[in-house]
Formats: structure tokens, C-alpha cells, sequence
């Protein structure tokens, strides 16, 4: 048999875990990763209120099967289970996010008691099970008061959020081992500000700009605030990184592939390790006149020292010039991507995903050498936050989960993280998820986690996958 599935290098680690676990680096840390809006549910308990995402989910025709995260997988009720579970696998550190709407609702002012209690119960449970929490401050669930007074958009954003992460580095900054001050400042300026197909719903193309700069901002003065909260964890962005490519070679082919790299990548990354914004091709240059408007002495700011660069990566992306004919972004069709100069292209020569993202590993490896290139000895050492996959799992009926598309992915995505790259020096590697959970404008339809959750009875499977994770950890010769 030779189909594309059987050569796939991750074949031979699909009945040898163990063996793929000898590989582990020294001091590499193994993780799983998830967000509060995802899997808590509780949106209306102990005080929480509402976020730009309870608005958002609430509006007709934006979650594809109609769903909401009211309940979600129910975390809030039953993250002793949870802990349980990871307990069982075995993991070094669990990326876990504070919710700010629950624990800073309406965005100003003190702390809520019961959410900090929660969240007190969850890090202390965590570490008496011998599991390092890696707490990110903002994971998309952005108060909607602050919503109302314009939300990324404004500058006051930033300080709203600095404000919270400094009383959140008071309340846990003696526990939390690592802080991640934001998740993906790309996906939430592109999907929510540019495209409306993440909350809060706008389709302000490039001038939805501002939106990146004032989560940069935040991100700079959060740190600030959790290192005068004197925190004693290390801190941390995460960025979401994709290697982009032109589907061809005409000029334009290659110009748009330099935006998409630009708008998608660069702005996040270069001033946070640079302290500048990246070169815009004169061509584009009209296109990014809000960032020629920010105070100057912001980016020193935005620029402070990290012990950590969190990389999500997830897929390459490929892109062509011309309006594209289907607008369907990953995570929605967007009325507003239809009147964009470029479209991104399917890239048919790998196999997909549940949501059609191409499983490319090798594009891992490209990624970790781009960072070196680009980044060099600016570049702290990586830790990928994020990287998994998502695949219609069904439970047999013998109560199992053959998910072995999941483990040929993390198969060969772990084996490209273990040998690494020239010029990075690379931490650790945090599978999304834990568990299956509420995937934004998808709703439930597409699964990620290494444990099924049957979301009427809230019924928690471990998938083939999470055996396979359990004995790769167990096989570590550390
Ligand atoms: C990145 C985001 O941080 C996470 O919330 C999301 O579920 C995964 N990507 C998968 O789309």
C-alpha cells in the first residue's frame, strides 16, 4: 500500500511512543493548553459578565452550528476530573487562561473573589499534582463594558488590561511558573477587528490596525505590571506564526505573500523582539497609515525583555494575488475577505485537517528557522503554546477513540520539535487540547482535544491519543 497516508514519517511512532519519548531533550517541557471560554462554561455564575464573546455567540448566523459556550465542556464544575486527567498523563505543565471577564468583570476595578477563588483552587491543584501553571492573562474573552468604550480599537484597552494583569499577578504571581500576557493578538485583530468572523464582529480591513497595536501595547505595560507585582514566574507573549509562501511567480504572487507575512506574522512579532514595526513594501505603504499615527516611545514598551517567545503554529499558508472567488476564511466565510487584493490557496499536496488546515510539519521546522533568521540572538527561547489538530471523532462502540490521525500528527510534529533548529532554543511544546472544547465562530463541530467530551452528559473519553501522549512521556529517559 502506498497511499500518502502510509509514508508518513509518524507511522513509525504510532505503536512505539516510547521510542519517539527517548527523543525528548533534556529540560523539555511537555503540555497541554486550553482557555477559559472554551471549556469553563459558568458564564453567568459567581458574578461573571458578559465578554465581547457572549455578545458575539449570541448574534444569529455567526457560530456555524448555531451552538454557545454557556455550558461548554463544563470546566468550571468539573476541573477536579480534569486535573485528574492530567494527572494520569503525565504532563510537566498545563497552559490553562484566567478569565478576564470572570475575574475582572465589566474590566475595571477589584478582583472577583469567587472567580479568584477558582482560579486559587485550580493552581493549587495543579501543583500538588506536580503540574507547572502556565496562566495566560487574555485568551480572547475580552469584557464587553470595555466593548462599549471602543475595545482594541482604544488605547485605554491597554491600561484596562495592565490594571488586571497587575492584580492577577498579585493574587497568583507566587504559584503561576509561567504568564502569558496575550494569546494570538493576530487572530483577534484579523478574525474580530478585520474579517468579522470573531468577536466583536468588525470588518475593518486595514483599519482595523490599531486593534494590533493596542494589544501589543497591552502587552508591553502587562508586563510591566506583573513585574512590579514582583511575580516570580517567567513571562511570556504568544504569537501565532504560519510560513507563508506564493502560489506562483508573478511579482504580485510574491508581493501579497510579503503582505500576508506582514499582517499576519510580522506585526506581532517584530516589535515585540525588535522593538519595531516591519519595512512595508512602498506599494502597500497607504495600507498601514494607522500604525504611522502610534506614540513613538510605545514601542520600548511594547519591546521589554521576555523570558519566553510562545509560539503557536498550526499550518503554512499560501497566497495568491486576486480577490478570491470563495471568501471562506478558516474560520468563516467573511463578506469583507471577498474585497481583499489576495486570497489564500489551498495547498493540495498535504493531507488536511477537520477544518481543511494542510498538516505540514516540515512548515514547523521552516518556522523555527525563520524566527532564527529573522529574530536572532533577540529571540528568548521558544516554547510552542499551542500546535494540534482537529478530526471528527466519533466514539465506537466498544467506548473507544481511534484517533489516529491526531496521533500521526502529533507523531511527526513532536519529532520536528525534539531535533529542533539552529538558533532556537526551543522549551517545550503544549498540545491543543486537553480537551475537546468549544472552537469560537466553529462552535462544537470541530474536535481537538486528546480526551472526547460528549457535550449532552459531559462524559470525558481518552482518545487514543491521549495513551499514546501518556506512554511518550512515560518513555522520556529525563
Ligand atoms: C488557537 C487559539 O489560541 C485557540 O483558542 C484555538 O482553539 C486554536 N487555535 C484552534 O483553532
Amino acid at each position: 500500500m502506498s497511499t500518502a497516508a502510509s509514508r508518513r514519517p509518524g507511522r513509525e511512532w504510532l505503536d512505539n511512543p516510547a521510542g519517539l519519548g527517548a527523543l525528548v531533550p533534556a529540560g523539555f517541557t511537555m503540555g497541554v493548553a486550553t482557555s477559559a471560554f472554551q471549556i469553563e462554561g459558568a458564564i453567568l455564575d459567581d458574578g461573571r459578565e458578559p465578554s465581547t464573546w457572549d455578545t458575539f455567540m449570541a448574534q444569529r448566523g455567526r457560530i456555524a452550528d448555531g451552538s454557545d459556550a454557556a455550558v461548554a465542556a463544563d470546566h468550571y464544575r468539573r476541573y477536579e476530573e480534569d486535573l485528574k486527567l492530567m494527572r494520569e498523563l503525565g504532563i510537566d505543565s498545563y497552559r490553562f487562561s484566567l478569565g478576564w471577564s470572570r475575574l475582572q468583570p465589566g474590566g475595571r476595578g477589584t478582583l472577583n473573589r469567587s472567580a479568584v477563588a477558582f482560579y486559587d483552587r485550580l493552581v493549587d491543584g495543579l501543583l500538588a499534582s506536580g503540574i507547572s501553571p502556565m496562566a495566560t492573562l487574555f485568551h480572547w474573552d475580552t469584557p464587553e463594558a470595555l466593548q462599549h468604550t471602543g475595545g482594541w480599537m482604544k488605547r485605554d484597552t491597554a491600561h484596562r488590561f495592565a490594571e488586571y494583569s497587575f492584580l492577577a499577578g498579585e493574587a497568583f504571581g507566587d504559584r503561576v511558573e509561567s504568564w502569558v500576557t496575550i494569546n494570538e493578538p493576530a487572530t483577534v485583530t484579523l478574525n474580530g477587528y478585520a474579517l468579522g468572523v470573531h468577536a466583536p464582529g468588525a470588518t475593518l480591513l486595514f483599519d482595523s490596525l490599531p486593534a494590533a497595536h493596542h494589544q501589543l501595547l497591552g502587552h508591553g505595560l502587562a508586563v510591566e505590571a506583573l513585574r512590579a507585582a514582583s511575580v516570580t514566574g517567567a513571562i511570556g507573549i504568544t504569537n501565532v506564526h504560519s510560513p507563508v509562501q506564493p502560489a506562483g511567480d508573478r511579482e504580485d504572487d510574491a508581493l501579497f505573500a510579503e503582505l500576508f507575512d506582514i499582517v499576519h506574522n510580522r506585526v506581532y512579532a517584530d516589535p515585540v523582539l525588535l522593538g519595531r514595526y516591519p519595512v512595508i513594501p512602498e506599494q502597500l505603504e497607504h495600507l498601514f497609515a494607522p500604525l504611522r499615527e502610534i506614540e513613538p516611545s510605545d514601542l520600548a514598551t511594547i519591546a521589554a525583555p521576555l523570558d519566553f517567545y510562545g509560539l503557536n503554529y498550526y499550518m503554512p499558508t499560501r497566497v495568491a494575488a486576486g480577490a478570491p472567488a470563495d471568501a471562506s476564511t478558516p474560520d468563516g466565510e467573511s463578506a469583507a475577505a471577498r474585497s481583499l487584493p489576495f486570497s489564500l490557496v489551498p495547498m493540495r499536496e498535504y493531507s488536511v485537517t477537520g477544518f481543511g488546515w494542510p498538516i505540514a510539519p516540515d512548515s514547523l521546522a521552516v518556522t523555527l528557522t525563520e524566527l532564527a533568521e529573522r529574530y536572532g540572538e533577540a529571540l528568548p527561547p521558544v516554547v510552542i503554546t499551542e500546535g494540534g489538530a482537529s478530526f471528527p471523532d466519533v466514539v465506537q462502540r466498544d467506548g473507544s477513540v481511534d484517533d489516529e490521525a491526531r496521533v500521526l500528527y502529533l507523531a511527526e510534529h513532536l519529532a520536528v520539535a525534539f531535533a529542533g533548529a539552529p538558533g532556537v532554543t526551543l522549551r517545550g511544546y503544549f498540545v491543543w487540547s486537553l480537551l475537546d472544547n468549544w472552537e469560537w465562530a466553529a462552535g462544537f463541530t470541530q474536535r481537538f482535544g486528546l480526551v472526547h467530551v460528549d457535550f449532552e452528559t459531559q462524559k470525558r473519553t481518552p482518545k487514543r491519543s491521549f495513551a499514546w501522549l501518556q506512554r511518550l512521556i512515560g518513555g522520556r529517559t529525563l
